[in-house]
């Protein structure tokens, strides 16, 4: 028989400013469902034990910094993104085991096919970063068949472990190459941290781009960042980095609850307002 009250987490350390128990708590609403969904605090020293013993409270969750890394070690079951990413951001129980799933490649995929449908036709995408939401964001240009992915990073070597690890359609630069790579750019996207409330801005002339190009951005603290209000001002079509985080949500929402949820309108106008509370 189900579980008549799933319980399901979002764990991380720090984990205040998460939106997920936002997202998930409409959701359980929306569709009338019993069960929950809790903001734990876990140090990384208490990871370990945590996950151990948590098929006897909850039916999964969600994991975030700093423990993505540690959850795909932790898990001998993975999606063919986590094991591709090498991150697990989702965890749930399937035939008596812990499994791993990463939904953030989905999430990125998904916002884009909501907002700018085309964009699959685009070929050649330039990449601002080299962290790990670039290695989830990569995986989902890559499997979408985005046929040249330019990587940019600060640390010139960690856009070549990229490199490394994706081969075929991608390639290594520095912020230096951007100038040039932008001129043939159909999809610039922004996973730096730059831009961010706090932080200095993606500082790049935008006049290169094709009038064509669309410019994305994980960051959506704040939702209009610099990078897009500038795209925008050149009329190109932009894409906040909010759909996102509410697209990466579904899938986890869906295995533990049994219910695959919208992305509404009103969802996001929910988080909007939350974030707009916290200025
Ligand atoms: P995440 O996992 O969120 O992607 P991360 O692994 O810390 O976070 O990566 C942050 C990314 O933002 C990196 O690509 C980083 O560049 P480096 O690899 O050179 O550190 C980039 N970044 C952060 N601050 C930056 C800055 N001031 N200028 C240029 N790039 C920056």
């Amino acid at each position: 028989m189900a579980d008549p009250f799933p319980r399901a987490f979002v764990c991380g350390h720090p984990i205040g400013h998460s939106r997920s128990p936002i997202i998930h708590g409409h959701w359980l609403a929306e569709h009338h469902l019993g069960g929950s969904y809790e903001r734990l605090d876990i140090a990384p020293e208490e990871f370990q034990a945590f996950v151990r013993e948590l098929p006897l409270t909850y039916v999964g969750g969600n994991v975030t910094i700093p423990h993505k890394e540690h959850a795909h070690r932790l898990t001998d079951r993975h999606d063919e993104a986590a094991e591709i990413i090498g991150a697990v951001n989702t965890l749930w129980l399937e035939d008596g085991r812990l499994w791993g799933g990463n939904t953030d490649a989905y999430g990125f995929a998904a916002n884009l096919d909501a907002a700018v449908p085309d964009w699959e036709k685009k070929s050649a995408a330039t990449v601002l970063g080299a962290g790990g939401a670039a290695l989830a964001i990569v995986h989902a240009l890559q499997s979408r068949g985005v046929n040249e992915i330019r990587i940019v990073n600060r640390t010139l070597a960690r856009a070549q472990a990229l490199v490394d690890h994706f081969r075929g359609s991608t390639s290594a630069h520095g912020w230096e190459a951007v100038p040039e790579l932008l001129s043939d750019t159909e999809i610039l996207i922004n996973t730096t941290s730059l831009g961010m409330h706090g932080e200095p801005e993606v500082m790049l002339d935008l006049s290169p781009l094709p009038a064509s190009a669309i410019v994305t951005d994980i960051v959506y603290v704040p939702l209009q960042t610099p990078l897009l209000t500038r795209a925008a001002e050149r009329g190109l079509r932009t894409v906040d980095g909010l759909g996102m985080l509410l697209h990466q949500a579904a899938p986890g929402f869906a295995r533990w609850f049994g219910v695959w949820p919208q992305v509404s309108t009103r969802l996001r106008e929910i988080v909007v307002a939350d974030l707009e509370d916290e200025k």
